[in-house]
């Protein structure tokens, strides 16, 4: 499956329907020496990735986040970068596994350049993923995965339960059967937020929180730059809209939020409970180099409703211990939810938009962590070296 074609943006597939307001905007709008090139909406990893990458190229960039850089999705997120492990049927499941697989083939060398950048070590992790069954009837269901998987010639291997307990001994003794990807890797999503704030200041970006985006503006049939919720506006090159799941306020993108519920938990003994990824029917563990682990998550149609409920964390935690049973020792360090930006076809929506100098780069729905790297390119390719 793997290729080595880089992705290309098509235009045509991005599906939206820019509203932007196109009364006064030029008088309202006059450029000065101080105007951005690039003015970006949105501070999660998508908006930040792609603030780093602009700047990287000498661009005047400002990105304007409504609450703290990384407050939506991205800290939220468990980190698992799971091309094949997320794999979904279907032509649009095709594309999305294509489009991952490129992107985490970029994770090695962004992870390090990023480290560099940033000044802080990286925390990618490079240890593969166990999906496991509990039962019979989960045991079928994960031979069909894992005939999918061959099927389109990803690296996967059947594990009988010994072999899987040989990994990973604290896998419930009752384990029925498990698959392995030993390609898999995972990152933590903070340090990717914090890292990509960091390098993006040293590139020369100018990250402001607590600005929050109420329109976009136009002149003729360019972006002019933004009105924001306070009734001012800002004038700017180019706009790149990264709101996540609140994107569809800012155009007609088809992006909804999908709630995610999920538990840090941490392990006072330290590392080493569990070393792989391991994901089963209602979740997923994901470890950390320092005993902590995400145990994720719901998924959730409850529009923009970010509250945490007993009942989700209650049904973690019942289907993480009957697997890892050692689960049930670890401590609560936060429990938390998240908005993907979801789609119709789980595709994100990333490209130039309906007007000269527009941006999308959206709707990453339950992978935005894996598709940063790519995403954050496909971004400064819409732009052009000049940012228009
Ligand atoms: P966000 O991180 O939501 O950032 C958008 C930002 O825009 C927000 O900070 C918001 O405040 C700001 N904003 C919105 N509107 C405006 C406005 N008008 N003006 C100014 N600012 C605005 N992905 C993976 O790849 N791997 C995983 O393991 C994984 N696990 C997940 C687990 C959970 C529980 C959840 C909820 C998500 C998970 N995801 C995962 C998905 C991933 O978190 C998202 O796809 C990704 O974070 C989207 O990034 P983003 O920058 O587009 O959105
Ligand atoms: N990719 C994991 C999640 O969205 O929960």
């Amino acid at each position: 499956m793997a290729t080595s074609e880089p992705w290309r943006i098509d235009a045509t597939g991005v599906r939206t329907r820019d509203v932007l307001e196109r009364d006064d905007c030029p008088a309202k709008l006059m450029a000065s020496a101080e105007t951005p090139d690039v003015l970006v909406v949105g501070g999660g990893v998508i908006g930040l990735a792609a603030a780093w990458r602009l700047a990287q190229r000498g661009l005047r960039v400002t990105l304007l986040e409504r609450r703290e850089l990384g407050g939506g999705a991205s800290r939220v997120a468990a980190g698992m970068l799971a091309p094949a492990a997320e794999a979904e049927f279907g032509a649009a499941g095709k594309r999305l596994l294509q489009l991952g697989l490129e992107s985490a083939r970029k994770w090695p060398a962004f992870a390090a350049e990023l480290a560099e950048a940033s000044g802080s070590p990286s925390r990618l992790r490079a240890e593969g993923t166990l999906m496991v069954a509990r039962d019979r009837d989960e045991a079928e269901a994960l031979e069909r995965e894992l005939a999918f998987r061959q099927d389109l010639g990803l690296e996967v291997a059947r594990l009988r339960p010994s072999e899987a307990r040989q990994l990973e001994p604290a896998l419930a003794p009752t384990l029925r059967l498990a698959v392995s990807l030993p390609g898999e890797q995972s990152v933590d999503p903070r340090w990717l937020t914090e890292a990509l704030a960091v390098a993006a200041r040293r590139a020369g970006a100018v990250l402001r929180e607590g600005v929050a985006v109420s329109g976009l503006r136009c002149a003729s049939e360019r972006v002019a730059g933004v009105t924001l919720a306070d009734g001012s506006s800002l004038a700017a090159g180019s706009v790149v809209v990264a709101a996540g799941a609140w994107s569809a306020a800012l155009g007609e993108v088809a992006v909804r939020p999908v709630k995610g519920q999920i538990m840090l938990l941490r392990d006072p003994a330290g590392p080493g409970l569990l070393k792989r990824v391991v994901r089963f029917e209602g979740g997923y563990l994901v470890p950390r180099a320092d005993g902590r682990y995400a145990l994720g998550a719901t998924v959730e149609e409850r529009g923009f409703d970010e509250t945490v409920t007993a009942g989700a964390l209650h049904g973690l935690l019942r289907h993480a211990s009957e697997l890892v049973p050692a689960v049930l020792e670890l401590e609560v360090e936060e429990v938390a939810a998240g908005l993907r930006p979801g789609t119709p076809d789980n595709m994100p929506v990333v490209g130039p938009g309906a007007f000269e100098g527009l941006v999308w780069a959206t709707g990453h729905y339950r992978n935005g962590i894996l598709l940063t790297p790519v995403t954050a390119e496909l971004v400064a390719a819409a732009l052009g070296q000049d940012g228009r």
